[in-house]
C-alpha cells in the first residue's frame, strides 16, 4: 500500500517519506479500513517532533481518518465489510496510523459514518470532536447552562460550540483572536463572541452574562486564561482543559477557585475512559444524523505531501482541520 512514514524525530520535510509498505491484515478483533481521508492534528506533528518516542522501526502518523471497512478479522461480525466508518486512536501506542491507504485497528475504534458526512469530514471527527465532547460533557449535561468555549474557531473549539448548542446550552460564548475566527465561531453557533486579544475578556464575559458568569469552560489554554477563568466561573462550575501550550505549568489561584467550589478537569482524548469514548462516539454520530454538526474541513493535501500537511499544522496559520485526501 502507499503510505507516509518517518523513522526518527525531525522536521516534516526532512523525516517524512512516502512510498510502499506491506498492507496490514485485520487481526483478532480488528477491522481493516480502506482509507479515503486522514485527519491531521497538532498532536501528530508534536509526536513527530519528539513529544512521543519512536518505539518502532517507523511510524505511519495520524490517528484520525475515514473510509470503508474491507476486511473483518476473527471475532468481528463479517457484515461490517462495506461499512463507511470514521476511526480514532489510529496511531496511538501503535506504529501504523491513517496516513496510508489501509489501516487495521480494533473494531470498536471504527465508528459508523452517517451517509450525509463525507470522508474528508469524517476524518475531522476523531480527536477534535471527541475531545470537545469530553471537555463539554465530562461533568454532566449542560442543558440550560452558560458555556464558554475558548479558541472557538479551533478544530476542537468549533465542535465545542456546536456540541454545546446540540446539548441544549442556553448561551454559548466563544473567544477568538480575529474577525475571520469570529465568523467561524458564529457559523458554529456561538451566541456571543469575545476577542480575547482586543477586549478585556473577563469584563466582557461578565457583562454578557449579567454578572452571573459561566457554568462550564471548554479550555484551550488553561494557564494563559487562568485569570479570566477565575473571574468568570460560577460557583460549582467546571473548567475542562485540553491544552496549556503557552503556559505548560499554570499558576493555580487555589483560593479564588476554592471559594467557588470550582472543578478543574483535564482531558487527554487518547486515554479517556472507555465509557467516555463510547458516549462521545454515540453523541457525535447522533448529532451528525440529526444534521446538527458541520465539519470544519480546512486545508487539503495529498498523500504525497503529508510533510506539507504537517508544516501548515505547525504554522497555526489556518482555520479548520487539515485533511490528507487518499485516492
Ligand atoms: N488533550 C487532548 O486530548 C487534546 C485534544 C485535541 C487537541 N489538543 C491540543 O489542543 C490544542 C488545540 O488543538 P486544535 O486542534 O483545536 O488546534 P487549532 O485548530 O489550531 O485551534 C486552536 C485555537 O485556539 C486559539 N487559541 C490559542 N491560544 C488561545 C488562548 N490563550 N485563548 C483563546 N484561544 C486561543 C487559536 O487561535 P489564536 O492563536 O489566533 O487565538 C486557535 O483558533 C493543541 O495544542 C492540541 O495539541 C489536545
Amino acid at each position: 500500500m502507499k503510505a507516509a512514514w518517518y523513522e526518527k524525530h525531525g522536521l516534516a520535510s526532512e523525516v517524512i517519506q512516502v512510498g510502499e509498505l506491506d498492507t496490514p491484515e485485520a487481526g483478532e478483533g480488528e477491522v481493516r479500513v480502506r482509507l479515503s481521508a486522514s485527519g491531521v492534528n497538532p498532536s501528530d506533528s508534536k509526536g513527530r517532533l519528539g513529544s512521543r518516542p519512536v518505539k518502532w522501526p517507523f511510524i505511519v502518523p495520524h490517528s484520525d481518518g475515514a473510509g470503508v471497512i474491507d476486511q473483518a478479522g476473527p471475532g468481528v461480525d463479517a457484515s461490517r465489510v462495506g461499512e463507511r466508518v470514521w476511526v480514532f486512536n489510529g496511531q496511538w501506542e501503535r506504529p501504523l496510523g491513517t496516513a496510508a491507504e489501509y489501516i487495521a485497528l480494533p473494531a470498536d475504534t471504527a465508528i459508523t459514518l452517517p451517509d450525509s458526512v463525507s470522508f474528508a469530514e469524517g476524518a475531522c471527527l476523531g480527536i477534535p470532536a471527541m475531545t470537545a465532547h469530553r471537555a463539554l460533557l465530562g461533568d454532566g449535561p449542560v442543558a440550560g447552562m452558560t458555556v464558554l468555549v475558548t479558541g472557538a474557531a479551533g478544530a476542537v473549539g468549533n465542535y465545542g460550540v456546536q456540541l454545546a448548542k446540540w446539548a441544549g446550552a442556553a448561551t454559548v460564548i466563544g473567544t477568538v483572536s480575529s474577525e475571520e475566527k469570529a465568523e467561524a465561531a458564529r457559523r458554529a453557533g456561538a451566541d456571543h463572541i469575545v476577542n480575547y486579544r482586543t477586549e478585556n475578556a473577563a469584563e466582557r464575559i461578565m457583562e454578557l452574562t449579567d454578572g452571573k458568569g459561566v457554568d462550564r469552560i471548554v479550555e484551550v489554554d488553561l494557564g494563559e486564561n487562568m485569570l479570566v477563568t477565575s473571574s468568570v466561573i460560577k460557583n460549582n462550575g467546571t473548567v475542562a482543559a485540553y491544552a496549556s501550550m503557552r503556559t505548560p505549568q499554570p499558576v493555580f489561584p487555589h483560593y479564588d477557585l476554592m471559594r467557588n467550589n470550582v472543578n478543574v478537569r483535564l482531558v487527554f482524548v487518547y486515554t479517556m475512559p472507555d465509557e467516555a469514548k463510547r458516549s462521545a462516539c454515540g453523541d457525535v454520530v447522533r448529532a451528525c444524523e440529526e444534521g446538527r454538526l458541520s465539519h470544519p474541513v480546512g486545508p487539503k493535501f495529498s498523500l504525497d505531501d503529508v510533510a506539507g500537511a504537517h508544516e501548515i499544522t505547525e504554522s497555526g496559520n489556518y482555520i479548520g482541520n487539515v485533511v490528507v485526501e487518499i485516492e
